[in-house]
């Protein structure tokens, strides 16, 4: 269904529970188009920053447009759940490392909160990633338990995001959205609310189709970054340039092979595939091993800059981006970390430094700034594209000095 939704803009009151990555940007756009909005967040030190004109989180233009929402009256933060129209839950979805189990206790703790507030005729919107069947069962469970049922007495809807960090203001408007409701009724109203302020298509679905399409969009894209690691690792061996193989194959028509890298991190690529798994175990041979090729990078990358430490005879490594992807200061499950670990076990003799322009403070890391890397370092790996790397001049390192290039940036072609 195409966004043809236009219908009389009603404002409404919107209670966004989870003000990290996705919910502070999310309410930050529907103040800025009309709605009254109360974040939610379990974080006293995130709710006072924000109710302050402030965030907690790096997101190009968001700053403004939270200072903007809160100076106008229209975005504020508490620590508890108001009475509203509409309830959106961005709250975090990991998984237990130890098991590759989902973890949906902040969901369902997030739910709990909500039921008490919930009136007949309210829409309540799952934003989180999620396991086939959490938004019926844990949301609509919890909703129940309170007395509420959804599709009879109040709207309930998933609606996954698949933002990019760096842009996620730009996306959240533009992208397209999958709409899961328990109804078709809930998937109505879902639609007719995400009109108010998205410009993509929106698309209606049932709400376990709505959660597995967004976990096959990250199983797919592990995949294919598995796909290249294993090329790089089989370069490797072979003593061949991996850039240069996959460039050459990517003129075949119909090959398009994504790029090598240290791992893959985050929460969303490197946890959802893991959902799937949990939910089909018997079936999902491949993404297990996917998950595993991306999980073994950090470890093989740490001995490739190990072996080149020993030949070139480096006394100071500087690891060359902790996020865990370009452009942004998140180093949740980032494999530069793992890496950095792995390198201060394979080289007890050597300073390892770790350099990151948006990360400020990492526990057990010795920062230094670029400038210092550049100027002391022996050997320089380069694990994330952040922009001041892509586009320093590479050719002024010092002829005693090494970049390994984990990335990519010194290709051109
Ligand atoms: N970050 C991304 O790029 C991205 C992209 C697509 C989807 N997602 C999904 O969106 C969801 C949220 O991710 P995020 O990155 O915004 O998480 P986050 O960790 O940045 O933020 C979550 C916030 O929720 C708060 N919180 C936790 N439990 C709460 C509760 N019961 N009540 C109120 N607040 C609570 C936390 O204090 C935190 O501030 C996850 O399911 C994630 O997989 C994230």
């Amino acid at each position: 269904m195409a966004n043809n939704l236009k219908t009389t803009f009603a404002p409404r009151n919107v209670c966004v529970v989870g003000l990290g990555y996705i919910g502070l940007p999310t309410a930050a756009i529907l103040a800025s188009r009309g709605h009254h909005v109360t974040g939610v967040d379990a974080n006293s030190a995130v709710v006072d920053t924000i109710n302050a004109g402030g965030v907690h989180i790096v997101e190009p233009d968001l700053d403004l447009l939270v200072k903007t929402g809160v100076q106008s009256g229209r975005l504020k933060a508490s620590m508890t759940p108001v009475a509203s129209d509409v309830f959106i839950l961005c709250v975090p979805t990991p998984f237990h490392p130890e098991s590759n189990q989902p973890n949906i206790d902040y969901v369902r703790a997030a739910a709990e909160s909500i039921a008490p507030h919930v009136r007949p005729g309210n829409l309540v919107i799952l934003e989180s990633t999620s396991p086939p069947g959490t938004t019926l069962d844990v949301v609509g469970g919890a909703l129940q338990a309170a007395g509420h049922k959804a599709g009879q007495d109040y709207h309930l809807a998933h609606c996954p995001e698949r933002v990019l960090p760096g842009a996620i203001l730009r996306e959240c408007v533009e992208n397209d959205r999958v709409i899961g409701g328990a109804t078709p009724a809930c998937s109505a109203a879902a639609a007719e609310f995400y009109a108010t302020f998205v410009n993509g298509d929106i698309v209606l679905t049932d709400c376990k189709t709505a959660e597995t399409v967004k976990l096959v969009e990250n199983a797919s894209r592990d995949a294919q970054i598995a796909f290249a690691n294993e090329l790089s690792l089989i370069c490797d061996r072979l003593n061949l340039d991996v850039w240069e193989v996959i460039r050459l194959a990517n003129r075949h028509p119909r090959v398009n092979i994504l790029q090598p890298g240290p791992g893959v991190g985050g929460h969303c690529i490197a946890v959802d595939p893991w959902f799937l798994v949990a939910a089909a175990p018997d079936a999902t041979a491949f993404m297990r091993a996917t998950r595993e090729r991306n999980n073994a990078m950090p470890a093989e990358t740490a001995t490739r800059i190990a072996r080149a430490a020993h030949q070139t005879g480096a006394k100071t490594v500087a690891l060359l981006g902790m996020a865990y992807k370009n452009d942004i200061d998140d180093f949740r499950e980032s494999p530069s970390v793992a890496v950095h670990k792995h390198v201060l076990e394979q080289l007890p003799d050597v300073k390892v430094w770790a350099c990151d322009p948006y990360v400020h403070a990492m526990p057990g890391v010795e920062l230094k700034s670029f400038e210092e890397c550049l100027a002391h370092a022996d050997l320089l790996a380069l694990l994330v594209a952040h922009r001041p790397f892509r586009f320093y001049d590479w050719s002024q390192l010092r002829p005693d000095q090494t970049l390994i290039d984990f990335k990519g940036v010194l290709q051109t072609g």
